[in-house]
Formats: structure tokens, C-alpha cells, sequence
């Protein structure tokens, strides 16, 4: 069966309170400061701002079960198998694709708290500079633009060593990474046996097709490189 999950948090004194709740007739009451409906990425972020004023309460309305003790979702190679279990996920698929053939594919979108975080792998990304300025131009805001929003990025991250305190010199750039915020970032703390070498070696024999790029947190998302994640 699946429990839809409501996260209330309140923040009575400087100590943040959070409590996950699975039934409505289980909380604690129905007057909020802010009801947020949809417990994804933004969702979570937005509540999680929110309530770091001790004056407001805020619950969070999350149609997929609890992502607590999913074994899948906390071990980024086991996300996968998130993609095929319909109880975490909307079963989504495409409509017909002309340069597919005409098939139809599924597109995998998380049905848990904490949405599509939960599935991702735990992979740390920003998207492409060029992404951004395109949504400054069509909305005419320039804060949507790349240059403008890049000091959140790095208020919202804390870079920190890899899992296995590798030396992460000449691996990413620092100069696009935050070292104060919320979410930690890192390396993997580990080397992908025989191809990883091999991967990076082809970015030298053949740059023009496989270019290396340093850091693909820069906004120049094309190329190859060693991958970040969130911890
Ligand atoms: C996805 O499909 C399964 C199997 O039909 C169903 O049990 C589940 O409720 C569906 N999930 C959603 C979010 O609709």
C-alpha cells in the first residue's frame, strides 16, 4: 500500500523540529504558517528556508511513501532499481518519439519524499551557463541569469573531502565551489576499476571528440571529468 508522507516542521525555539508523519489524522494540528505541496527537491528547500525563522510553521504534503530506510535511495548504484519499483515511482512514459522509431519510453520521475533526489544517484549538478541565460532572455529577469544566480550556488554548497580523503588537487576547480552551505559536495571516494584511466586517457588522444573539462559545476557542462556528488 502506499502512505502518502506529510513533513511538519516548526521551529519552536533555535533548535529546528521536524517530524515525519504518514497518516493526516496523525498531525498535530491543520493550522500552518505554510503548507507546501510536494515534498521533491524544490519543495524541501523551500520549507527548509522557511522554517529557519523560529516564528513560522510549515508542513509539506508528499504523495509517495517515506524515503526513510530505503536502502535503494541511499546507496547511489541501487537508485536505479528505484526506476523500476512502481511503488517509487509516477510510471511515467513518453508520448510516441519521431527520431525514436515512434516508441514510446518510461521517464522515470520519483514518487518518494524527497522526489527525484531520492533516485539520482546522490549526482551533484547545476546545468549548462547556457540554460540559464536562455531562461533570463524568455523571461526578460536577468537574475534567472547564469552570472547572476552563480553566488547561491556556491552559498548553497560546502565542498568537502571524498569518502576516501583522497588528494582531489587538479580534479575540480575551486573557484566554482562553495564552502559554507547546507549541502556537502564531494568526489567519489573511489577509482572505477581499469576504465576510469582509460576514459580520461581518450580525452587525450582524441580532445576534439572527447574533450576534458576540469569542472563541469563551471557552467560548461560538455567534456569529461571526474564526477561530484552530494553527501
Ligand atoms: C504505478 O503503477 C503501479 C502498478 O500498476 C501502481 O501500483 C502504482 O500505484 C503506480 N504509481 C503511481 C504513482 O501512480
Amino acid at each position: 500500500m502506499l502512505l502518502p508522507t506529510f513533513l511538519g516542521l516548526s521551529v519552536l525555539s533555535r533548535v529546528g523540529l521536524c517530524k515525519l508523519y504518514e497518516d493526516v489524522s496523525d498531525l498535530p494540528g491543520l493550522h500552518y504558517d505554510f503548507v507546501i505541496a510536494g515534498g521533491g527537491t524544490a519543495g524541501n528547500v523551500v520549507a527548509n528556508r522557511l522554517s529557519e525563522n523560529p516564528h513560522v510553521s510549515v508542513l509539506v504534503l508528499e504523495a509517495g511513501p517515506s524515503n526513510i530506510g530505503v536502502l535503494e535511495s541511499e546507496v547511489p548504484f541501487l537508485s536505479t532499481q528505484m526506476f523500476l519499483d512502481p511503488t517509487y515511482s509516477w510510471n511515467y512514459t513518453t508520448t510516441p518519439i519521431p527520431g525514436f522509431n515512434g516508441r514510446s519510453v518510461s521517464y522515470n520521475r520519483a514518487f518518494i519524499l524527497g522526489g527525484c533526489s531520492a533516485h539520482n544517484g546522490m549526482a551533484y549538478t547545476r546545468g549548462a551557463a547556457v540554460d540559464f541565460d536562455r531562461y533570463a532572455e524568455l523571461s526578460g529577469d536577468a537574475r534567472w541569469s547564469w552570472n547572476q544566480l552563480f553566488p547561491y550556488f556556491l552559498k548553497t554548497e560546502k565542498w568537502s573531502p571524498p569518502a576516501d580523503q583522497h588528494d582531489t588537487r587538479g580534479q575540480f576547480n575551486p573557484h566554482v565551489h562553495g564552502t559554507n552551505g547546507p549541502i556537502f559536495v564531494s568526489l567519489n571516494g573511489f577509482v572505477l576499476p581499469f576504465f576510469e584511466g582509460k576514459i580520461i586517457q581518450t580525452t587525450k588522444e582524441l580532445p576534439d571528440d572527447f574533450p576534458f573539462n576540469l569542472d563541469p559545476n563551471s557552467g560548461n557542462e560538455l567534456g569529461v571529468c571526474a564526477s561530484a556528488r552530494a553527501l
